[in-house]
């Protein structure tokens, strides 16, 4: 096992909002979808599975157990500090897990999907473009792997108590989200998920769809002012011409989390999407 690497200020900030985010992940995942992947999966054999833009490892910590035993997973991501911290945190779990650093922008590493029964990924699909899905489903294909995504952003989100500026800064913060984030082009943001769902259901996957909500009471504070900040940072972005109304805005949002009243909706999707089954046992 490698030594973990210092953090980056970057890397650090990252995996502090990874770390508040991971219990709310939890808590919103579909279970029924999970269950469905998990029987798409070959039984009598290791599971291989491939977790892209993996972070510190939030995704296969919630799969491990839920998957069929004997699993071998890559995780990749761009960054080595949160794989060095993957390792660290996972180094006594009982599977298998490479890490590999690599940038997925233009997903042309094919090697990384080979033999693969499973790719997934938690809190990525929003930031990534069409022509990136598309690859993406082609590369599931080619495998006969089974994918599962989670997590996606779906642009509806809703506060209370309300703001009148709450509209304005969600449709600033859902036309941040379809900016260029570095995978593959301008992101999709909010039509991520109907876009991979059109996408596999034409290379002839069986998908569907589940709900994953976060729902943010006054218990996760610290995860309310982050993501509040986020919205309003990247409102800011959008128009800055609007740069003080976000900024009282965010004050009063802010006070309502200081003093215990502050709900947070944020809304997401998971979904699933795997081969017919005569196609599931080739490989
Ligand atoms: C929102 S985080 C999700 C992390 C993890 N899947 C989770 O659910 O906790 C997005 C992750 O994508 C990674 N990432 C962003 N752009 C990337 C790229 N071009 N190549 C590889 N990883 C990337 C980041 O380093 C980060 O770990």
């Amino acid at each position: 096992m490698e030594k973990s690497t210092p953090l980056s200020l970057r890397d650090e900030s990252l995996s502090h909002w990874l770390g508040l985010r991971e219990p709310a992940d939890v808590a919103a995942r579909s279970e029924p979808l999970t269950r469905r992947i998990a029987d798409a999966l070959p039984a009598g054999e290791a599971v291989c599975a491939l977790d892209l833009a993996t972070g510190t490892g939030s995704n296969i910590r919630y799969l491990m157990d839920r998957l069929p035993g004997g699993q071998r997973w890559l995780a990749v991501d761009r960054s080595a500090g949160l794989l060095a911290e993957l390792r660290d945190r996972m180094s006594s779990f009982e599977c298998e897990i490479e890490t590999r650093q690599m940038d997925l922008g233009t997903l042309d590493d094919r090697q990384i999907f080979a033999g693969r029964h499973l790719v997934t990924a938690s809190a990525l699909l929003d930031l990534v473009s069409a022509e990136w899905l598309r690859t993406l489903a082609a590369h599931c294909r080619a495998t006969g792997a089974a994918a599962l995504f989670t997590i996606t952003y779906n642009g509806r989100s809703s506060c209370v108590p309300a703001e009148p500026e709450d509209d304005l800064v969600r449709r600033l913060m859902n036309r941040h989200q379809k900016t260029d984030k570095g995978l593959g082009g301008p992101a999709l943001g909010p039509d991520a998920v109907s876009c991979a769902a059109q996408q596999f259901a034409e290379i002839g996957y069986q998908v569907q769809c589940e709900p994953s909500d976060w729902t943010l009471g006054p218990e996760v504070a610290d995860l309310q002012r982050m993501l509040i900040d986020g919205w309003a940072q990247a409102a800011t972005e959008m128009a800055p011409e609007h740069l003080s109304t976000i900024a009282h805005w965010r004050e009063r949002r802010l006070a309502h989390v200081d003093a215990g009243r502050s709900r947070l909706v944020v809304g997401h999707d998971d979904l699933a999407a795997w081969p017919p089954r005569n196609e599931e046992l080739v490989r």
